[in-house]
């Protein structure tokens, strides 16, 4: 794959996986990464690609627009976007910062695509945009948006933007709403990082309400191969949802991770329940499953054995942070 690809947010949890996957993948793939680094950046995740000649690093802005123009001019073919503001906690501290990235910023990218008529542009989204479900049934790509917090109607925001810039400027665009992502160089604010890195240091592991919210993982790096076969053979326009069929509540992978690192229970610390938290969050990947033939390689059992694994043996990592 000789292409050039504008990598946005490529220095956090999913984008560093990603390009480190595509650069393995193949030999020919440029990648430029633009990433702000803010709290969620760090260019440590990308260690092992910096010295090769197929990547590039620009430290800057998705809302700057100047810079974003001279990149994608700069023979752009595609552009993968996972810059955001991705932390719901913060997104109810702070909305405006989420709107500004996850909206605005989005809207520049669109623009430049447009200007530079580049071959696609494929829109980190979440399954979060479709807000909370009953205890039965899964989300499609039909279902209505309904966000419930500030980050995923921020999401939901960038999407319609998005879906408006293929409607009425025909730019080739697919946008993918995963469910939540583990594994290694996860921020240690998320739910699985947050548990693991707390309970080696024992601490207390604060846990929402009751913690039977149900959430649906999919090990990160199944989320880049869905990634790059979306950027390969997805059909112009369309919405894919990447789910991994695991649906657990937050409760009790608090109880397995302890299991698994032989802490106590009595880490655990119910704290209030976030304001409009979602109760469960479920989508169906049978598109995605039929149309491109993706299927998840990892078990939920086996992503949280490596993920584990890793932050046991990286500590100096994660004690930075
Ligand atoms: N983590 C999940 O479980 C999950 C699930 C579904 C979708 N997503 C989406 O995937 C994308 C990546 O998620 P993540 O977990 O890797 O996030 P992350 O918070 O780990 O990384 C975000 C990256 O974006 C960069 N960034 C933030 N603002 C920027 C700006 N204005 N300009 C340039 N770079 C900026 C940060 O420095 C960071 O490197 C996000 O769009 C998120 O909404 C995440």
């Amino acid at each position: 794959m000789g292409k050039k690809i504008l990598v946005t947010g490529g220095a956090g949890f999913i984008g560093s996986h990603f390009i480190k996957y595509m650069l393995k993948k193949y030999k020919a793939c440029q990648i430029v990464n633009l990433d702000l680094l803010t709290y969620a950046g760090n260019l440590e995740n990308l260690i092992e690609v910096k010295d090769n000649i197929n990547y590039q690093f620009v430290k800057g802005n998705i809302c700057d627009r100047r810079l974003v123009r001279a990149l994608v001019k700069n023979k752009i073919d595609f552009i993968v976007n996972f810059a955001a503001e991705s932390h719901v906690d913060r997104s109810i501290a702070d909305p405006g910062i989420f709107v500004k990235t996850n909206v605005l910023g989005t809207q520049v990218l669109l623009d430049a695509a447009r200007d530079y008529n580049i071959k696609k542009y494929i829109q980190i989204s979440t399954d979060e945009v479709y807000g909370s479900l009953p205890q039965k049934g899964y989300f499609t790509e039909d279902s209505p948006l309904a966000p419930g917090n500030p980050y995923s109607a921020s999401k939901a925001g960038a999407d319609m933007l998005v879906r408006a810039y293929y409607k009425t400027f025909n730019l080739p665009v697919n946008i993918t709403r995963c469910t939540n992502n583990f594994g290694p160089y996860q921020y240690p604010e998320k739910l699985i990082p947050l548990i693991i890195t707390n309970a080696l240091a024992d601490k207390k592991i604060p846990v929402y309400g009751d913690g039977l919210q149900v959430r649906d993982w999919l090990y990160v790096e199944d989320h880049c191969k869905a990634l790059d076969m979306i950027l390969h053979m997805g059909k112009t326009g369309y919405i894919y949802n990447v789910g991994g069929n695991n649906e657990k509540t937050n409760i009790s992978i608090v109880k397995l991770i302890l299991d698994q690192l032989d802490k106590p229970e009595s880490q655990i610390k119910h704290v209030k329940d976030r304001p409009g938290h979602d109760r469960r969050y479920a989508i169906s990947s049978k598109k995605l499953q039929e149309e491109l033939g993706w299927t998840p390689e990892y078990t939920f059992k086996k992503g949280l054995k490596e993920t584990i694994d890793w932050y046991l043996s990286n500590r100096e990592w994660w004690l930075k942070r």
